[in-house]
């Protein structure tokens, strides 16, 4: 008895095969029963019950009543092709387990609002967009993966539990640590500035904190970031780093996951277009266009939302904007040499709306001005004399870059809201199941 999985059915055609699975849809017609099962590997696969097969009294079946939606059966048929099934191909089953009969489904095939979704999301996981969606998350993860082992990284972790900031104090969340304060991470990046003084090329890739408050399409409050990080890396040679993986990961997806894609009714044209090199511009250059928009941004002034839906919609590969004003953004961020005003940074906007999907900069390495700005920023001096360390033996140029796992899965996958691209969403209001 060979298992099979219905991603592999096209190459068992003639054979006799057991598949494990749920209904995913039932329906008879007179003496035929057509069960639509779903197995957790890609695609649908159609099982045809005939009476005949039925009244054989293989222990289980009765009638088709007793395979209600999202119940558990193993069955074993031989495969055919049949191009009016989905997918193209047919079980004829032989025989008809029922593991589990399922209690009536709460998700039906009518709509739900995002709310109810969400409290079911244990359940709503186990419909098809959802599946293509945590499938294409997978490769994101294992592209990124590949690439930077390709690249010559050493994966590495830093810590979850923190004393101290890394994105400025606002948003942090704070737990009891015996008789002190902790963070939980917004960034792994401190510390990852040290392994690369130790490694050359680093990353992390772990769950990331944030207390944010407002409610977008683009913010939940624990989502998954890659941090990576390069001793003697300036910014440029940092956004052409992140231009590559970019194309890597894209390439990858579009070749593992086509029929996800297709499933989610993702238009790959769009994906197709993301090829180097991605469009650099600075921030003054992008107010100026942003203007032109329509917008009403002033100088000094971060790209809100609105303003990062606009320019990207406006161009169709990525767009890098560089040299923020230093006052809005980190304190660990190097000034331009041309304009102290101005930070050594680059945020990547990803295009058809989707905006910041990676921040990055190359970072202070001289040692009183990193203690400057520390000073400046109110942060506690000696939580970051480890972090003045990296700047007192063997200081070098140094870059790196965060990119966001969910923002990058919703805009591979075309959603207009991360709440979908993470298997249990976290958000201002939610924090179950
Ligand atoms: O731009 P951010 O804040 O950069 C950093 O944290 C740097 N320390 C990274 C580094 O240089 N190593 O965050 C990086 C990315 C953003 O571009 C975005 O994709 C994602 O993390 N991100 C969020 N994703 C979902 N929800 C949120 N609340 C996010 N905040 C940031
Ligand atoms: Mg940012």
């Amino acid at each position: 008895m060979q298992i099979v999985r219905i991603s592999d059915i096209s190459r068992h055609v003639g054979k006799q095969v057991t598949i494990q699975g749920w209904v995913a849809n039932v329906r008879s017609s007179g003496k035929i029963v057509f069960l639509q099962l779903r197995d957790g590997s890609a695609g649908i696969l159609q099982a045809v019950v005939t009476m005949a097969v039925a009244n054989k009294e293989v222990s289980y079946w009765q009638t088709a009543e007793l395979l209600t939606i999202e119940s558990s059966l193993q069955v074993v048929g031989k495969v055919k092709a049949e191009p009016r099934a989905p997918g193209g191909f047919e079980l004829e089953v032989s025989d008809l387990k029922l593991v589990h009969r399922a209690g009536e489904y709460p998700i039906g095939k009518k709509e739900h609002g995002p709310d109810f979704l969400l409290n079911n999301r244990h359940l709503w996981l186990r419909s098809a967009r959802q599946a293509a969606i945590m499938r294409v998350r997978d490769s994101i993860i294992w592209a990124l993966r590949e690439f930077f082992r390709n690249e010559g990284f050493v994966m590495t972790d830093t810590p979850i539990l923190t004393p101290t900031s890394c994105e400025g104090t606002t948003t942090l969340f704070e737990t009891n640590y015996f008789d002190e304060k902790a963070y939980l991470s917004q960034s792994g990046q401190l510390y990852l500035e040290a392994l690369c003084m130790a490694l050359g090329k680093v990353y992390d890739f772990g769950p990331t904190f944030r207390a944010e408050k407002s409610k977008t399409r683009r913010h939940l409050t624990e989502f998954w970031m890659l941090d990576a990080e390069m001793a003697f890396y300036d910014l440029d040679a940092s956004i052409d780093l992140q231009e590559r993986m970019i194309v890597y990961v894209i390439r990858r997806v579009l070749a593992e996951r086509e029929a996800d894609l297709a499933l989610l009714k993702r238009d790959i044209a769009p994906l197709q277009k993301v090829q180097a090199p991605f469009i650099r511009m600075t921030y003054e250059e992008a107010l100026g266009e942003l203007k032109k928009l329509g917008s009403d941004i002033e100088w000094g002034t971060d790209l809100g939302n609105d303003d990062e839906t606009l320019i990207t919609k406006a161009h169709d590969r990525p767009i890098f904007i560089t040299r923020y004003p230093a006052a809005i953004k980190a304190f660990y961020m190097k000034p331009d040499p041309e304009d102290e005003k101005l930070a050594l940074c680059a945020d990547m906007l990803a295009p058809e709306g989707y905006g910041e999907v990676i921040g990055g900069s190359q970072r202070i390495d001289d040692f009183a001005l990193l203690e400057a700005r520390i000073k400046e920023s109110r942060l506690k001096r000696e939580d970051f004399e480890w972090y003045l360390d990296l700047r007192r033996y063997g200081s070098v140029p140094h870059s790196g870059f965060g990119i966001g796992l969910e923002r990058t899965v919703a805009w591979l996958c075309g959603l207009d809201h991360v709440r979908e691209t993470i298997p249990f969403p976290r958000m201002i209001n939610r924090l179950r199941p």
